[in-house]
């Protein structure tokens, strides 16, 4: 397996924010993986937006409050968090380092930081298991396969997963036209080793013009009814992903899902779909306190994370950055952009007056004056 660039074993020192390794890591990468790694669905507006949302709402700093004790601890499902920060599921580490998931995980134990490993990992989910020292769970595609799904989830819980994510939102894969343009084609070597096996979905042959999804793909993939049956046979908590709907997270809280993710994938599927940070408080309200409720797209910096508490999130996921930090620097860049991240959100705190993330509240967003 070729890389363009050996990932570097020291991180240069003008590397101190997580953005700083986009353009690192694009030298690293290669254009295709590139492509793939940042780019978005159709326009990439809601790519953009998932950002640009952040940076919209305003903070008030408090001043000469007493901050002794304070601490970034929080809970999640029974879990305790050392601070509210988890990687986001992301298909296909090994495209970006040869070590693929075990160099993620052991970033991610570094910093005790959770790990939602994707359905499309490049590495047997029992290997990352045995690497892990941190909080893992196993973010699941429901295979066309229902059995080979069924024996995918046995094989989670019985290497440790202590959470499952139904991710719901990419029955389709988006209209990616960053990717079409690239002329993309996945790195030799890499591949979604833990579907090896699986009997592939019969695909019609499809004729110039032919509908892509109806009639073919959509008639395989999962429906509420699938959600219902793993819910019936796993004995792990499952957290919904890819929730933009207060109806949908209605939906999801009766049937008895243990947690919601606020998503729009990073803005690869549907384009001009809102900012997950706009719909938060919606579903924050729907769920009303019965279920936690994480989000994710766009959280760049510690004053992403603490906007996200104070409208209501129990925790976030990062995706992006830290794949580009894997690309460039491996295990070390993994720890370093959460270490940053950490830090960040630390100063947020203390420069807001929240002492612990109890007491990050809606106040700590500035409201314009009527
Ligand atoms: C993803 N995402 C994703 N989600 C998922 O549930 N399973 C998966 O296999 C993948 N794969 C994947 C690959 C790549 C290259 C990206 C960028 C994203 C979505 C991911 O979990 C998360 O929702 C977004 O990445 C969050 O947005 P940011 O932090 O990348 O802006
Ligand atoms: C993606 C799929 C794998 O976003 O979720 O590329």
């Amino acid at each position: 397996m070729s890389f363009p660039l050996p990932p570097l074993t020291q991180i240069p020192p003008d590397v101190v924010a997580l953005t700083d390794y986009e353009p690192l890591a694009r030298q690293h990468l290669g254009e295709h993986a590139w492509a793939y790694y940042s780019g978005g669905a159709a326009d990439e507006i809601t790519l953009r937006e998932n950002r640009t949302a952040f940076d919209d709402l305003k903070l008030v700093p408090r001043v000469l409050r007493d901050m002794k004790g304070g601490n970034t601890r929080t809970t999640l499902l029974g879990q305790t968090l050392e601070y509210p920060v988890l990687l986001a599921p992301i298909a296909y580490h090994r495209m970006a380092h040869e070590d693929g998931e075990l160099a993620t995980v052991l970033g991610a134990s570094a910093m005790q930081a959770g790990m939602i490993v994707s359905t499309r990992a490049s590495v047997m989910i029992e290997d990352i298991a045995a690497a892990a020292q941190t909080h893992l769970w196993f973010q699941l595609y429901v295979q066309p396969d229902r059995g080979f799904t069924q024996e995918l989830v046995r094989r989670a819980e019985n290497a440790g997963y202590q959470a499952l994510v139904l991710t719901v939102d990419a029955p389709l894969t988006g209209i990616r036209n960053r990717l079409q343009r690239s002329g993309y084609r996945m790195r030799e070597g890499v591949e979604a080793v833990n579907l090896r096996g699986m009997r592939q979905p019969d695909l019609r042959p499809r004729m110039a013009g032919e509908n892509v999804a109806f009639g073919s793909l959509l008639d395989d993939a999962p429906t509420w009814k699938d959600a219902e049956w793993l819910l019936s046979f796993t004995k792990l908590p499952v957290l919904i992903k890819g929730i933009l709907s207060p109806e949908d997270a209605e939906m999801a809280i009766e049937r008895g899902f243990a947690g919601i993710i606020v998503s729009n994938h990073g803005g690869r599927v549907l384009d001009t779909t809102p900012p997950p940070i706009a719909v938060l408080p919606q579903i924050v309200e729907q769920a009303a306190g019965r279920v936690p409720v994480l989000m994710d797209g766009g959280v760049r910096r510690g004053t992403d994370v603490l906007k996200a508490v104070a409208l209501g999130a129990s925790a976030v996921l990062i995706g992006r950055p830290y794949l580009f930090a894997l690309a460039v620097a491996g295990a070390v860049g993994v720890a370093h952009i959460l270490n940053i991240l950490r830090a960040e959100f630390e100063v947020a705190m203390g420069l807001t007056g929240c002492a612990t993330v109890d007491q990050i509240q809606r106040s700590v967003l500035w409201q314009r004056p009527r």
